[in-house]
């Protein structure tokens, strides 16, 4: 057993965000997941859905944590790291399931526009995009503690802090995305369902 870095957050909330996973996996297989980060919700999910086909990405710092888990588990329906930035190259590929967690909070606001300018063409016109993570609506948070972690975020990194949900929808339908679903999670998050508008 590899000694990897762990994120507690990722094992209280993966039965939850798979509640609502759970809902979008029939007929769907191949998953982009877009800032693995420890890799904790790859393997968890790539366990207990064989039929996955799980690839994970991240910023090339995190991929050594990543491996480490995935080596770990013994699986072989999830895959080692690719390098992807929003702001650089992504896969030329399609899937069915694209897959974010807790990621637009820590990026800027470029990094994130141009996460929606890129992540549709990684999209076909029956695939789901399932972001989930803190939001504010109507440029309010829902709650003290988001708030203050807010202000934590800003004081550690000026440019990340929690994104505006109708500043999101507007993204996505300039990308030709809707969010057709807007799940409440427990500790303040969402889970939110992005499809293709039909063109
Ligand atoms: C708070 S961690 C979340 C990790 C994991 N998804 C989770 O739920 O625990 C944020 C992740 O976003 C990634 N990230 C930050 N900026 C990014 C960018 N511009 N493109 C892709 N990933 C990015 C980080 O490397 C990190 O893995």
């Amino acid at each position: 057993m590899t000694n990897k870095p762990y994120s507690e957050s990722c094992d209280q909330n993966r039965e939850f965000i798979q509640q609502v996973f759970e809902q979008y996996i029939d007929g769907r297989n191949t998953v982009l997941e877009i800032g693995s980060g420890t890799g904790q919700h790859a393997v968890y999910f790539s366990s207990q859905y064989a039929d996955l086909l799980w690839q994970t990405s991240d910023l090339i710092e995190n991929h050594q944590a990543i491996q480490a888990w995935i080596v770990d588990s013994g699986l072989d329906n999830v895959f080692s790291p690719i390098e992807l930035d929003s702001r650089g190259d992504w896969p030329e590929q399609q899937y069915d399931i694209l897959y974010s967690s807790n990621t637009v909070h820590i990026m800027s606001s470029d990094a994130v526009e141009q996460f929606f300018n890129k992540l549709p063409f990684c999209m076909h016109q029956n695939s789901v995009f399932l972001l989930y993570g803190p939001f504010n609506y109507d440029g309010r948070y829902t709650s003290e503690s988001n708030a203050r972690f807010d202000l934590w975020l800003k004081q550690r990194d000026p440019v990340s802090g929690i994104k505006n949900f109708e500043w999101l929808k507007d993204l996505g339908r300039q990308s030709g995305l809707e969010c057709t679903e807007d799940f409440e999670m427990p500790a303040n998050n969402r889970l939110l369902v992005w499809e293709k508008i039909n063109s």
